[in-house]
């Protein structure tokens, strides 16, 4: 059973790019389930950084196929301009090691302002979204009415796409007080894209099912986290797609036999970007520290908006319930090193809500909003872990607080990164 998913176990950001690109070094396929140019994906190799949003990050090696599957939403511009930029960096996009499915739903340049305008109408309400249409574009195929990629191929599609603008003009103008946009730019546009685009688009589902029946090794990478799904996370803040390891089944179209290995990343504490309830997080120098100056790449600020994160400690809580609809297999620890000179070390492994003690997720009449955590201190260290590549190596108070995580999640520890190079990995345990 050679499929492994990859999956965000918290609110997305968790360093997924990075593993994913180490895992691929083994994989023939990595395929890209859901999501659109929301996610931002860094990848480090040897002083090279790559901020990848559609494509998946094992484009970088050489000898994997990637695939953007049927649960994804692009934008044709963006995934051009990405192709692009990659092949300006000598790394090879030609069609035959880069596919796009035929089911995944297209942007278009509707969709973005409808997110504008949406995000503008909710007034406080706001859900904080990346504006990259990714809503509005799900909503298109929920209603049956998006474009998709396989769409590109038909003789008649820049006239579909002349129609979608004109009916949405109407949206734009009689409801939103926006300026219509031109039907016929935006087709030419588009029948320009498809000419480019053409040769990506393939039967995904179909190549992923060839690889893995002649033996070879599927990587499944998701994008944003589980606290994002649109039917698992924090409602309404999230996305309108499946971050979770269901999703790789139905966005890639493989069924549930297949899957081998559950790969839960989660950050050494606790990230969020846009609006939503965050129990832990911390405003004061405790988040500031988590944080970063923005000075380094890998700081906490948006790879897509450039937005700070919000930062916090680590919510074993929300971990516990990842594991748990993930049905995770292996945890992988990031950004270990970033905890370094904070004494004591907190961890919430339990909330007070309501006057009642609970160590789930509150759910009924109660939300994560009312969610008062509940800390467990764990001692902290000074000295630097960012060489460290085996459990020995790292100071015993780190090992403890891993150790901690593990035997509260129930979940082996496979991996821990220390820094942002490929190579700043301590190897805890047998996949
Ligand atoms: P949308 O996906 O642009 O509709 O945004 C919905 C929510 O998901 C917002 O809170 C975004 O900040 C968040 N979000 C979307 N993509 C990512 C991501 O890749 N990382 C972190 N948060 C994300």
């Amino acid at each position: 059973m050679p499929l492994s998913i990859v999956v965000g176990t918290q609110w997305g950001d968790e360093g997924k790019g990075r593993i994913t690109d180490l895992l691929a070094a083994e994989a023939d396929m990595v395929a890209r389930y859901s999501g659109g140019d929301n996610a931002g994906h860094t990848v480090t190799v040897g002083g090279q950084i790559f901020k990848l949003h559609l494509i998946p990050s094992g484009i970088v090696q050489p000898n994997t196929i990637s695939v953007m599957g049927a649960g994804m939403v692009i934008n044709p511009q963006r995934l051009l301009d990405e192709i692009d930029g990659l092949t300006a960096r000598g790394i090879d996009t030609s069609p035959s090691r880069l596919k796009l499915s035929t089911g995944s739903h297209l942007i278009l340049p509707f969709h973005p302002l409808l997110d504008g305008a949406d995000e503008t109408s909710r007034g406080r309400a706001t859900i904080g979204t990346t504006r990259r249409g990714i809503g509005p574009s799900y909503t298109d195929k929920a209603a049956r009415c998006g474009l998709r990629a396989g769409d590109m191929l038909a003789p008649d599609f820049g006239q579909r796409v002349f129609e979608a603008v004109r009916s949405k003009n109407r949206i734009l103008v009689e409801i939103y007080g926006l300026a219509p946009l031109d039907p016929e730019q935006i087709a030419d546009e588009y029948r320009s894209h498809a000419n480019r685009l053409s040769p990506y688009v393939a039967d995904t589902s179909a190549q992923v099912h060839r690889v893995l029946r002649s033996g070879g090794r599927v990587l499944a990478e998701g994008a944003q986290g589980t606290l994002l799904d649109l039917d698992h996370g924090t409602y309404p803040y999230v996305t309108s797609s499946s971050p979770i390891a269901g999703g790789a089944l139905t966005g890639l179209g493989v069924g549930p036999r297949e899957v081998d290995r559950v790969i839960g990343i989660a950050k050494a504490f606790q990230t969020r970007v846009g609006k939503g309830p965050m129990p832990t997080e911390q405003l004061g120098p405790v988040g500031d520290m988590l944080r970063g100056t923005g000075e380094n790449p890998w700081d906490e600020y948006g790879t897509t908006t450039g937005r700070p994160r919000r930062c916090g400690w680590l919510d074993l809580v929300l971990l516990r319930y990842a594991a748990r609809v993930n049905g995770l297999t292996h945890l992988v620890i990031t950004k270990l090193d970033v905890l370094g000179s904070l004494d004591p070390l907190r961890v919430c492994n339990a909330y007070r809500v309501a006057g009642q003690l609970i160590d789930s997720v509150p759910f009924g009449p109660h939300t994560l909003d009312q969610a008062e955590p509940l800390y467990a201190d764990l001692p902290g260290w000074t000295e630097s872990v960012t060489n460290a590549r085996t459990a020995s190596d790292l100071p015993p108070t780190a090992r403890q607080y891993l150790e901690f995580i593990q035997q509260q999640i129930d979940v082996p520890i496979v991996l821990a990164s220390v820094g942002p190079q490929r190579e700043q990995i301590v190897r805890l345990g047998d996949w």
